[in-house]
Formats: structure tokens, C-alpha cells, sequence
């Protein structure tokens, strides 16, 4: 595995670049990240390029023997292009323009805008794409940064109408499919289509997940022109984009199909601070993330490519600036960070950020430097992890023990119609995930496509949409299958299907789903049915009961309902039987502990601030 850092050469003087790239070196970094933001200062007057700074700035760090990942500028368009072309900015879902000042503010349906986007990529890919010490290519930044994948722009109306009207045979299709009817929501034609944001109350949960699904298909576009400009200019180079943490916003298996890595923004304490975790969670793990974060998505990414390919693109080397609070990581968290992305598998770490910059908006972020350019605390943590890597050497293969299913649409369809608070489909498999990861196993998070008879377990926390076919493959499953709420509930349409798909497979038909506000909740031995439950009725054996007779799990040969939400100690009894009866080799992990097995060699990582004595057997 390699280490990377990102580098922005245009924040430092060109004195500085040949000792960032020699200090870099020292402490085993290899591949350096570029060129991201750096759209103004490549092309500072419309059709005029500077490029002597990037030449310079690419040969001394080739020549520290560096290898570099590129990147197209395309999530920072600069003043000249935005004053040229003013409509080509986002508008957000209240109609607001998205304004010039920060990034990420384009629309991806304005075609002004993407033929800006493909030319730019064009020239920089045409200048840099044979450059011996260039190695890769990232894509843009972080589509969907700052909620940035919708529009609600007239670009976007237009080009959603566009879409539907190639989906649907006629506007009756349309309107039959979505149940327009109801409210009088008729169409007449597909150039009466608006966006669904400003409706007065809700609109159409189906119209919604239209909307969901172009507005990921114009990201997957936007790549996609991005990455054949690059394969077509840059030969043989891996194209990658970097993406998200607990992020939806656009399906990340289809963007996967068009690149060769997979990267991933890790940040493990702003996450920890910024998404849904407990006062207990975050007082537990706030110097060191709760221990799932980073593998979760690990596991995620690894499974968005053909061939499995995935890195860190950055990583969070010290305080960031923009979660609630911003505490600093504990000693060795980075170093930990980085060997547990190894042993999931990734080729690279990519530090994000070589040196703070004192300006602007991310000047309260660190950096490998601070910064006056004196190393910060992460700087020696990058230098004992290259020994590490180089330590433990090359790792074995990881045995395959359970698949958790997971697709973007379920994550759609449970924002876009939670019906109880906190029921998301994203979450079910984040505690589905740490529940497994509680009994010691490996886990690949998978979409529905993948194969799934590979495994011993396979879960499903949640997944209202089932893609054709998937219900027959379960049916032929050998090994023991989970599955959690709202699976098989809805169709393409968001409508709920005449016939429950999983009926057979579940020995009968859930009757009745609700959720459950605090007061309710049906206690077992050490579990509790809380936020949501099925009622069920077949000829399946009720495996837990709760007291009050209210059936959490039932069990049809080797499949299991769970009935309530799937988190918490629930969803951790019903993992831990389906794993049993896999015949896995399970290894409980206290709340703060971690391992992976890689074949020949197994990691176990600790979250807790204490220390540890391990004794070699
Ligand atoms: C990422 C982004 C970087 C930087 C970083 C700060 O989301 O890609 O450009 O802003 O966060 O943590």
C-alpha cells in the first residue's frame, strides 16, 4: 500500500516545492495528489492557459520521485466562467441560486457547463495525461459536497422532463405508474412536469425518487464524459474519483462501473460528530471515531468496482474545520487509520493535507505541517505507518464470510418516505455492519448485483426495491440469509406490489408494518423491538419472542425476519444465531475493538484510549 498526501503547490512559493517534495520522501510518502482546485490559476483568462507553475511544480516532484494523481478542476469554475454564463450555477431547493465565493457550484444538467467541464478536463489531460510520474486521475472533487448532486435550476426541469419522457412510454404510463390520480395530479404531457421541490405539502413520493434518479444520472454522466476524455488522453492511467463518508446522494455502483478505483474521503471524527451517532458513542470514541467509520466504508467502496480496486484519497491527518466540534485525534489514530485501511485492502492512504494553509475558508484544518512548516502530529504517525506497511508486508486473502446487501434507491426510498423517525435504510446496514464486525467476521457490503452465493451469511437489512431476479437468486441461496424491514416492499414506482416478493422465501406475508415512537418498545431477554415492526403471519417459527408475546425474529429454513428496526442488541442476537448456524468462526469484540482476517495475517485494531497487552502465542 502506498502513501500519498494532497499537495495544492499553488498556496506556496516555488522555493518551497522542491523541500515539500524531498520532506514528503523522507517520511515514505510516494504518490501526491493535484491540481483539484487549481482552475484560475491554469486558465486565468477565458482560453488562456498558464501552465508553467503546473509544469514546474509536476517535474520537482517527479523528479523527488514522486508519482502523481491528477485532477480536472471541474468542482471550483472560476469568476470568468461563472459571470459569462451566469445560469450555470445550482439552485438550491428553496429556487436560490447557488453563489460564486466558495466550490461545487455548477449544475450538473446546465450542457453550457458540462461542455466547459469536458473541455477543460480535455486540456489538462492532453498537456499531463503521458507524463511519465502521472499515475492517475481524480475526477472533479467530491460530487455532492455541500448537497450538490440536485438542482432545482430550469436546466434541470427541462432535462428532467427529457429523462422521464425517455423512461415512459406516454405520459398516461406515467401518470398510471406514480398513481396520479390521487389529488389530481394528472399530466396531460411530460412538459407539465415540474421539480418536486416547492409543492405545499409533500409531493409524490414516486415523483421524488424520479427526481433521485436523474439527478444521480447526470453525476454518472458528468463522470462518465470526464473519464472517457481521460482514458482517450491518458492511457493505461487509473481514473478515480473520491468519494463520501454515510453519503447517498448519487448511486455510488453506477459511478463505480466507470472508474478503475474507487476513492473515499475518510474523516472519522467529523463523521463521528456530524451523523447519527450517540451522546454515549460520541463521548466514548471522540478522539479516535467509533470504530465502524472507517471500515464500514472501506467495505462500502471496495465493492462499487469491477475489479475491487479502492483507495483513501485523504485522510484526516488532525483537527478538521467543519464538524460541530473539532477535537484533535489521539496519538496513534492516524497510524491506526491508515494500517486499517490496509488491511481492508486499500492500494493508497492519501494524507489530506500536506500543510495547512493560514488563508481562507479551511485555515483551522491541519495538515502533515502546520502551518509555519514545522511537522504537526501527524507527521511522525505517517513515518511509523510507511515502516509498519513495510513491516508487515503483503497480507494474505480475506476469507469471505457475510455479504450485507446495500443499494442507493433503499436509501432514497427511506429518506424520501422515513414513515418513523431515525428509519434509514443506510443506518440499518451501518448497525447491521457493526453488529457483524461485534462477532469478529469479515464483511463485503454489496449491491444487490454481486454474488451473493459466495457467502456463508448474507444480510439484508433493508432494501424495499428489488432489483429482477434478486428474490429467485435468494431462493437458491445455500447459507443463511437476514433480512430486516421493508425488504421487497415497493416497485420501481415506489408503489407496493400486488404480491409480496419474499412470501415464499419468508413462509408467509407481513400483514401490517408500523413504527414505534419512545414509548413502545417490546423487551426480550438483553433485546427490545424499537422503531419500527412487521407484523407477520405464515408458517414460520417465531425463533424471539419478546415478553409480551410481540415476535422480533421468525425463522423459514435459513432465513430470518427480523421484525423491528435492525440495530442495537436485536439485531446483534439475530446475526449472532445466522452466523452460528453458517458455521462461522466467530470472535466477539468488546464496543472498542476491531479485527480483520486476512488469510496468512489478522489485524485486531483498538479504539479505546487505554493500553494494550497483547501476548504472541
Ligand atoms: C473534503 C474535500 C477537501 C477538503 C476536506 C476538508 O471534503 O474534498 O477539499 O475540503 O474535505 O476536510
Amino acid at each position: 500500500m502506498h502513501l500519498g498526501t494532497c499537495y495544492f503547490p499553488e498556496h506556496w512559493p516555488r522555493e518551497r516545492w522542491a523541500q515539500d517534495a524531498a520532506m514528503m520522501a523522507e517520511i515514505g510518502i510516494d504518490r501526491v495528489r493535484l491540481g483539484e482546485f487549481a482552475w484560475s490559476r491554469i486558465e486565468p483568462e477565458p482560453g488562456s492557459f498558464d501552465w508553467e507553475w503546473l509544469d514546474e511544480a509536476i517535474e520537482v516532484l517527479a523528479a523527488a520521485g514522486h508519482k502523481l494523481i491528477l485532477c480536472t478542476p471541474t468542482a471550483t469554475p472560476p469568476k470568468w466562467l461563472v459571470d459569462r454564463m451566469p445560469d450555470m450555477v445550482a439552485l438550491d431547493r428553496e429556487g436560490r441560486p447557488r453563489g460564486f465565493g466558495s466550490r461545487r457550484h455548477y449544475c450538473f444538467s446546465h450542457d453550457g457547463y458540462a461542455a466547459e467541464a469536458a473541455r477543460i478536463a480535455r486540456v489538462v489531460a492532453e498537456r499531463y495525461g503521458r507524463h511519465d510520474a502521472v499515475v492517475g486521475w481524480q475526477t472533479d472533487n467530491e460530487y455532492g459536497c455541500h448537497d450538490t448532486v440536485q438542482s432545482f435550476s430550469a436546466a434541470a426541469r427541462e432535462g428532467f422532463r427529457r429523462w422521464l419522457a425517455g423512461r415512459y412510454d406516454s405520459i398516461g404510463a406515467l401518470n398510471e405508474a406514480w398513481g396520479n390520480v390521487f389529488w389530481s395530479m394528472e399530466y396531460r404531457d411530460f412538459a407539465e412536469i415540474e421539480l418536486p421541490n416547492l409543492t405545499v405539502t409533500e409531493a409524490n413520493p414516486a415523483h421524488w425518487l424520479a427526481f433521485r434518479r436523474y439527478s444521480s444520472d447526470r453525476v454518472i454522466d458528468f463522470n462518465r464524459t470526464q473519464s472517457q476524455i481521460l482514458r482517450e488522453c491518458s492511457p493505461g492511467r487509473d481514473i478515480m474519483h473520491n468519494a463520501m463518508g454515510f453519503y447517498t446522494g448519487y448511486d455510488h455502483h453506477d459511478l463505480g462501473r466507470d472508474l478503475d478505483v474507487m476513492g473515499w474521503d475518510s474523516y472519522p471524527l467529523g463523521f463521528l460528530e456530524m451523523f447519527r451517532f450517540s451522546d454515549t458513542e460520541k463521548r466514548q470514541f471522540a478522539r479516535s471515531g467509533h470504530p465502524d467509520i472507517a471500515a464500514f466504508h472501506h467495505d462500502l467502496y471496495r465493492g462499487t468496482t469491477n475489479g475491487g480496486r479502492w483507495n483513501v484519497l485523504e485522510q484526516q491527518p488532525g483537527p478538521v474545520n467543519w464538524a460541530r466540534h473539532n477535537p484533535a485525534p489521539a496519538p496513534g489514530m492516524v497510524r491506526l487509520w491508515t494500517l486499517e485501511a490496509m488491511a481492508h485492502g486499500a492500494e493508497m492512504v492519501s494524507y489530506f493535507r500536506w500543510r495547512q494553509f493560514p488563508k481562507a475558508q479551511e485555515q483551522m484544518h491541519a495538515g502533515i505541517l502546520r502551518t509555519d512548516a514545522s511537522p504537526a502530529p501527524a507527521h511522525g504517525e505517517v513515518a511509523q505507518s510507511a515502516q509498519d506497511i513495510a513491516a508487515i508486508g503483503t497480507l494474505g486473502e480475506a476469507p469471505k464470510h457475510a455479504a450485507l446487501v446495500f443499494a442507493y434507491d433503499a436509501e432514497w426510498v427511506t429518506q424520501i418516505q422515513p414513515q418513523g423517525e431515525g428509519c434509514s435504510a443506510l443506518w440499518a446496514a451501518f448497525r447491521s455492519y457493526e453488529a457483524l464486525r461485534r462477532l469478529g467476521l469479515n464483511v463485503d457490503i454489496v449491491s444487490p448485483a454481486a454474488d451473493v452465493a459466495l457467502y456463508p451469511l448474507v444480510v439484508i437489512p433493508c432494501l424495499p426495491i428489488l432489483p429482477d431476479g434478486f428474490a429467485q437468486r435468494l431462493a437458491q441461496l445455500d447459507g443463511q440469509l437476514v433480512i430486516g424491514p421493508r425488504t421487497g416492499t415497493r416497485d420501481p414506482d415506489f408503489a407496493i406490489p400486488d404480491a409480496q416478493p419474499l412470501a415464499d422465501l419468508l413462509g408467509g406475508e407481513i400483514l401490517l408494518s408500523e413504527t414505534l415512537g419512545r414509548g413502545i418498545a417490546h423487551e426480550g431477554d438483553g433485546w427490545a423491538v424499537t422503531r419500527w415492526l412487521d407484523h407477520f403471519e405464515g408458517e414460520a417459527d417465531a425463533e424471539l419472542v419478546a415478553e409480551d408475546g410481540t415476535v422480533a425474529c421468525w425463522r423459514h429454513g435459513n432465513t430470518r425476519l427480523c421484525t423491528g428496526w435492525p440495530e442495537g442488541a436485536l439485531i446483534s442476537e439475530i446475526l449472532t444465531r445466522a452466523a452460528l448456524d453458517a458455521g462461522l468462526p466467530t470472535v466477539p469484540m468488546p464496543a472498542h475493538r476491531r479485527r480483520r482476517d486476512c488469510g496468512h495475517t489478522v489485524f485486531t485494531f483498538d479504539y479505546s484510549d487505554g493500553s494494550v497487552t497483547w501476548e504472541k502465542r
